[in-house]
């Protein structure tokens, strides 16, 4: 949610920071903007509602010279999306500027405090505070001191960037709740909220934590805590590669990332899995003592993340016997929670700054619960807060619409549900060894329908017209189900829902009709006949049944025309192919229906607020 970029070093700095605003574009795309120092010591901004080619526009006809600067594409919280809401805000006297991720809750008081004293605002964001309060502080003080003075009165969440006038070799970052990261280059750093932003760059990074401040220079660094004591730390080499955060000649990131998911898995697998069949989690620190003895297990995600749990629940139970619950990170950190140190919390999440599921890690280790992540973004808030770490290294996902990420999570979880019942010897190792054998053999299948990705995209583009849908499955797939709705309506806007097929006499048979297109999640499985009744309830209704069943299922093609095969694969590990069909759907209606699917209106890729 917002996206800053920041750089000093000899480069022209509008091209670093403008290549680095369209890698986190996908982080909010409501305005954008960026403040460079030129060499005659004046701060330039310049700013446009819209998405981020708005500004390019503004900025090939206005270039902006200079090697220090800021950017900021943004997600919009306090005041509409308007050419004065935009960041950079400036002080007064446009001699410093800040760009801003994250919510000042305190904001109303402050800023009444500031008009009271004559500082003059110019927008309605919350953030305009940040750069008033410098500017005070920093009549009296230097300008990494006025920062930190600033920092202390601020309640809510942020990461910033700073720059100012009277100090043109420095640029200053901070960050509390919201992420912030530095590369570090060669006579030139970084500031940016993730790393594709500057992967083309460097991929030395630097993480800042929970109330840290960076002060950047060209040719170095300092990293401080909020009382101005430096902090020591290694920055870390990222393997993430900068071809992984373009498109490589797809349409949209989403269509590549979906193509990526069979070789992310198999890399996944082969890296979890040694040659004697062992499961290798090397980030997973929480003792074997305690996974023992742990008496149940709590999920917390959010959105596609929690389908994955959802998923997780049902392959945790079959598989370690351990009674497992699952919960919106939302509802989990309010509600009055029964678990205690002999519960496992697994926090899921691709970003791993998800303000709610960040929420509900803390919750958990409150009260001696004990927490593993499952996470995308190496070095990111919550794999440094949870006691252990798998992660599922998908590679950056840009498209809005989680598709990657989501089957990385699933294969996680089934590595890590496996581990488990080998330590808690709840299930024999040949089983294990024979599940292991089983989910090698998944990619091969994912290719397979990727293969006819064509024939699923013509079945879309023929339900493109359909007014709302409605997603059907049963067992392990009903998550599949609430997965496909969520993918059709985040990005092509129809109204789509997800049900537990079993749930369809309860309520949602009614909406059935000729205008209504029914996916029905039908695999070879324990609950396939229940499935099958389910199907001729609906065609006898005259819903528009798109099915998805294994390959050879000759007697769905008697209820339905419009058919996705999938190989056999068991019915544990179905829903890392189900999937595949269901995100293709959702992608190919989106495009025919003219959305933008990399970004979905209102959407963001990272909630770093709740
Ligand atoms: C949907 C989607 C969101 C995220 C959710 C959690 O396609 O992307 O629902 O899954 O916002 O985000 P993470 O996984 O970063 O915690």
């Amino acid at each position: 949610m917002c996206g800053i970029v920041g750089y000093i070093g000899d480069k022209p700095a509008k091209d670093i920071l403008l290549a680095g605003l369209k890698r986190l574009e996908y982080r909010g795309y409501d305005s954008s903007g960026m403040a460079v120092l030129s060499a005659k010591q004046t701060l330039n901004i310049k700013k446009a509602p819209g998405k981020i080619s708005a500004l390019e526009h503004i900025i090939k006809a206005n270039p902006l010279s200079g090697c220090l600067g800021i950017a900021h594409t943004r997600w919009a919280t306090h005041g509409a999306p308007t050419q004065n809401n935009a960041h950079p805000h400036a002080d007064c006297k446009n001699n410093i500027v800040v760009v801003h991720n994250g919510i000042i809750e305190n904001f109303e008081s402050l800023r009444s405090r500031l008009i009271k004293e004559k500082h003059f605002f110019r927008s309605q964001t919350d953030t305009e505070v940040i750069v008033h309060l410098i500017e005070k502080f920093h009549k009296n003080f230097p300008l990494t001191e006025a920062v930190r003075k600033t920092l202390k009165l601020l309640k809510g969440s942020f990461a910033i960037g700073v720059i100012a006038r009277d100090n043109p070799d420095m640029l200053i970052g901070a960050r509390s709740g919201s992420p912030l990261i530095v590369g570090l280059g060669e006579g030139e750093n970084f500031l940016a909220s993730d790393a594709p932003a500057i992967l083309e760059y460097t991929k030395e990074i630097l993480f800042l934590e929970e109330k840290e401040i960076v002060i950047l220079k060209k040719d170095s660094y300092q990293l401080q805590n909020l009382d101005g004591r430096p902090v020591k730390r290694r920055p870390v080499h990222i393997g993430w590669d900068i071809a992984q955060a373009q498109k490589q000649g797809y349409k949209h990131f989403m269509l590549k990332e979906i193509n990526e998911q069979p070789a992310i898995i198999e890399n996944l697998l082969n890296f979890r899995i040694s040659k004697n069949k062992e499961i290798i989690f090397q980030e997973q620190k929480i003792p074997l003592r305690k996974l023992k003895e742990f008496r149940n297990i709590f999920i917390v995600a959010c959105g596609t993340a929690y389908h994955a749990g959802l998923v997780g629940k049902y392959i945790l139970e079959s598989t370690c016997c351990l009674p497992t619950h699952i919960d919106v990170s939302s509802e989990f950190r309010y509600r009055d929670l029964l678990i205690d140190k002999h519960t496992l919390v697994l926090t899921i999440s691709q970003s791993g700054e998800t303000a709610d599921t960040l929420a509900g890690l803390r919750e958990a280790k409150a009260r001696g619960a004990s927490v593993l992540a499952i996470c995308n973004v190496l070095g990111s808030t919550m794999t440094r807060e949870a006691d252990g770490v798998i992660y599922t290294h998908a590679g950056p996902e840009i498209g809005v619409a989680s598709t990657k990420a989501y089957t990385a999570q699933l294969a996680a979880l089934y590595l890590f549900a496996f581990y488990l019942a080998g330590v808690r010897k709840v299930m024999p190792p040949a089983q294990i060894r024979k599940f292991l054998g089983e989910l090698k053999k998944i990619p091969a299948k994912q290719k397979e329908i990727l293969k006819h990705q064509e024939r699923i995209a013509k079945t879309a583009r023929r339900h493109s017209h359909f007014g709302s849908f409605l997603y059907l499955g049963r067992n392990v797939n009903f998550p599949s189900a609430l997965e496909g709705a969520l993918k059709l309506k985040e990005i092509s806007y129809i109204p789509a829902e997800g049900y537990a097929a079993g749930e369809m006499k309860h309520g949602p048979i009614a909406l059935i009709d000729e205008y209504r297109g029914v996916v029905c999640i039908s695999p070879r499985s324990k609950v396939y006949e229940k499935m099958i009744s389910n199907i001729q309830e609906i065609h006898s209704r005259h819903g528009k049944i798109i099915a998805i069943a294994t390959a050879g299922d000759v007697m769905i093609k008697e209820l339905t025309r419009e058919v996705i095969y999938l190989p056999v694969c068991s019915e544990l590990l179905s829903p890392l192919l189900v999937v595949l069909p269901l995100q293709l759907l959702a992608y190919h209606i989106a495009v025919k229906r003219g959305c933008d699917v990399d970004q979905p209106r209102n959407l963001a890729k990272s909630v770093t607020v709740e």
